[in-house]
């Protein structure tokens, strides 16, 4: 029902005032740092800014943090502009505010959709605590190719655990009352298919069927969205020819129509102008005609809203309706959040920095870091190390880094309370520490006599961990890889420090799954460690000293050769695949085997784990029944192990043909030396549903596979059939 209030709103706004309502600016009066794509409007000047705001010329401003400018500016809104609608203040608040957390990707490896909740909500309370009242997050793009840069903010290539992370983040960052003081609005993105772009390029076209799009890309929005999201961004790419942010069938028939979404759409950044030069619109004024039609409400940092709309409308190019139903749009989020009663929430001089590296939030952070971390390889049990008796050379361009350590997509970095490996590693050893920290080598780069100091150190030392990958401008937005391996002057580093034949440990830094080669794969012991934030250092140490056992999963597979990407594990079979050593005619490479390096799903604990036979409680699948699905898991080591079981199911034939498996639920596990227990699963026909050729959503009958498993290629099979309707 229409609202009496924002309805007299709408009636007593100029043409003018209602452009400005539906654009938003890069907030150059409260940025802490160097501008990204300094623009004019992030160049402005205080007064030239206060004046726009006083004009109604912005509906809010993005990424600048402080509470007692957003009082100032937030004060001219509603005392001087002549609507005295209150400003919105947004912010890429992507893992963290001050306190950083793991780069989603990493966080995602916890497979701990709470983990993700508590995270978002921390990150909310430094959010708002700062003024900011929406976050441009989470980025739910399902990234299937590890080339593109920005799977570092998402949660990897599943969409089911992509759907349980979306809604746990959006519930986070939004709280239980979205009016709320410390309540910072979601914003997932990119709509659609951001993470679809041919050959993992960023920003490129994506051509996927409809039926793709459903299945594997829309559903963490529309989780999102169900879970209380009232905003979401119109992503750069196309898809199949129509850029997003002019995407009619995309931002209105399914987002609205279809879903029933009642709140807004923002474009990204000159998302709109760009469909000039994507060849879809001609000019500035085709552009907001198109944009608007299609459904994106306000324009990121274009300008062209402001500067066509009134023409547009006057000259009839443009219809009155649309215009108001997107500013409809901005004022029922503004109303939601709380704006019109209180346009100083958020804004809160007294919680600015008292609600800023909160103990509870920094030790949150550090219990991320620990819980992000993915074992793929221990042989002889190399890790935990000893905290004394042995010396220990840590080498590599990380060990006593800081700059990498908050990591990609960092807006408002606080390095100087970052812990670093070294720092970690100091104060887990105590004040004897045996430790060397050598760097060896530049990122990129070699450096002079890098290599030498570092064989050198690894001679003198009983232990040596390599601390290597890539810096956090080599993930992010732009950052597509051709290679996703680790650099050579890394490699050079790696083999000669191996050469040297002490024991190694390799800690990966990385923001993608990555290629691994030579002395790296080679190595007996091998730890994801992504970017884990504020707690870097000492996250790792509660790992490597055994404090805590590593206990993630990858979100992502890793393939054996970059060639493989885009590489995932939920694909279709093909009419040939190799099945046995038989190469000839085969869906394969000349020089890799199709399986992964280390497969979605995978990670070692520090106990040895195994798992008993799948079971199904029945044969038979009734169309409106569930069966049960359990195996047993048994910790088969010494130590105490966490253990993350995973549910997996396949559709033998179908009118589409179904991936060879696909994720569908996980349990976590504590099991004491020895102990064992039953995982039990419930499986409903809703479980095993698919998008059909008429965009319906429903299962076939016929015959599935299941398996409990501790990744996405081990384990036998169960099978049962799902009976007809
Ligand atoms: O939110 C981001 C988006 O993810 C990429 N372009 C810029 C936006 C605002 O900073």
């Amino acid at each position: 029902a229409p609202d009496p209030f924002i309805e007299k709103l709408i009636k007593s706004m100029t043409i003018e005032e209602k452009a400005g309502q539906l654009s938003i600016f890069g907030d150059s009066v409260r940025f802490d740092g160097a501008p990204i794509n300094p623009t004019p409007a992030q160049t402005s000047t205080r007064q030239q800014v206060y004046d726009d705001i006083a004009a109604g010329k912005m509906t809010g401003v993005f990424n600048g943090i402080g509470v007692e400018v957003g009082r100032e500016m937030q004060k001219i809104a509603v005392e001087k502009s002549r609507t005295k609608i209150p400003m919105i203040f947004a912010a890429d608040i992507i893992h963290g505010l001050k306190t950083s957390f793991p780069i989603p990707l990493g966080e995602a490896a916890s497979f701990d959709p709470d983990l993700c909740y508590r995270t978002a909500r921390a990150a909310a309370i430094e959010g708002t605590a700062k003024g900011i009242h929406w976050t441009f997050a989470p980025m739910v793009d399902i990234a299937r190719d590890q080339r593109w840069g920005r799977v570092a903010e998402g949660a990897g290539e599943d969409t089911w655990l992509g759907v349980q992370i979306a809604i746990a983040r959006t519930k986070g960052f939004q709280g239980p009352d979205i009016k709320a003081d410390d309540s910072m609005l979601a914003c997932p993105k990119h709509f659609a298919a951001y993470g679809a772009g041919e050959g993992g390029l960023d920003y490129n076209t994506v051509d996927i069927p409809e039926t793709t799009l459903r299945e594997i890309h829309l559903p963490p929005f529309k989780a999102s969205f169900d879970a209380g999201a009232i905003t979401t961004m119109s992503s750069f790419n196309d898809i199949a020819g129509v850029p997003s942010t002019g995407n009619r069938r995309l931002l209105t028939e399914i987002l609205r129509e279809e879903w029933g979404f009642n709140g807004l759409v923002v474009s990204d950044y000159t998302s709109d102008e760009e469909m000039i030069l994507h060849g879809y619109a001609e000019d500035g004024p085709d552009v907001v005609v198109k944009a608007l039609n299609a459904g994106t409400d306000i324009s990121m940092m274009s300008h062209l809203y402001n500067r066509h709309i009134p023409d547009l409308v006057k000259s009839g190019r443009l219809s009155l309706a649309v215009v108001d139903e997107a500013v409809r749009r901005v004022l029922r989020v503004k109303k939601a959040i709380g704006l019109f009663d209180n346009p100083y929430r958020s804004l809160n001089v007294a919680r600015e920095n008292a609600d800023i590296r909160r103990p509870e939030i920094v030790a949150l952070s550090r219990e991320a870091g620990r819980k992000s971390m993915v074992l793929l390889k221990n042989e002889g049990n190399l890790l935990p190390l000893p905290k004394t008796g042995k010396s220990i050379a840590l080498i590599g361009p990380f060990g006593a880094d800081r700059d990498n350590l908050p990591g990609p997509w960092t807006v408002f970095p606080d390095y100087p309370n970052c812990v670093t490996v070294e720092d970690g590693f100091r104060s887990a050893m105590g004040a004897g520490a045996k430790l060397t920290v050598v760097k060896g080598s530049d990122v990129e780069a070699p450096i002079a006599g890098g290599i030498e100091a570092a064989v050198a150190a690894a001679k003198a030392a009983d232990i040596v961990v390599l601390h290597i990958g890539e810096a956090a401008n080599m993930s992010g937005e732009a950052q597509s890889r051709v290679d996703i391996s680790i650099p050579d002057p890394q490699l050079a580093l790696a083999e000669a420090v191996a050469a040297v034949g002490k024991p190694m440990v390799v800690l990966l830094k990385h923001g993608r799954a990555l290629e691994l080669e030579g002395a790296v794969k080679a190595a007996p012991a091998i730890l994801c460690t992504w970017f884990l934030g504020s707690e870097t250092g000492n996250a790792i140490a509660d790992i490597v000293f055994g404090d805590h056992a590593p206990q993630g999963r990858l979100p992502v597979s890793f393939p054996q050769a970059s060639g493989q990407e885009p590489f995932y594990y939920n694909r279709r079979r093909t009419g040939r695949p190799q099945l046995t050593d038989d190469k000839n005619y085969k869906t394969r490479y000349r020089e890799v085997t199709n399986d992964a390096l280390y497969p979605f799903g995978h990670g070692l604990t520090y106990s040895s784990v195994s798992y008993g036979t799948t079971a199904v409680s029945s044969a038979n699948l009734g169309w409106t029944g569930s069966i049960k699905v359990t195996a047993t898991v048994t910790n088969t080591g010494s130590r105490r192990a966490h253990e993350v079981a995973q549910l997996y199911v396949h559709d033998k034939v179908a009118s589409i043909t179904q991936p060879i498996r696909e994720l569908r639920g996980i349990k976590h596990l504590d099991l004491e030396p020895g102990a064992s227990a039953t995982v039990e699963f419930t499986l409903t026909p809703a479980d095993l549903a698919f998008v059909h050729f008429d965009l319906t959503t429903a299962p076939e009958p016929g015959r599935f596979e299941v398996w409990i498993s501790p990744s996405a290629t081990t384990g036998t099979p169960a099978s049962f059939d799902l009976a007809k309707a």
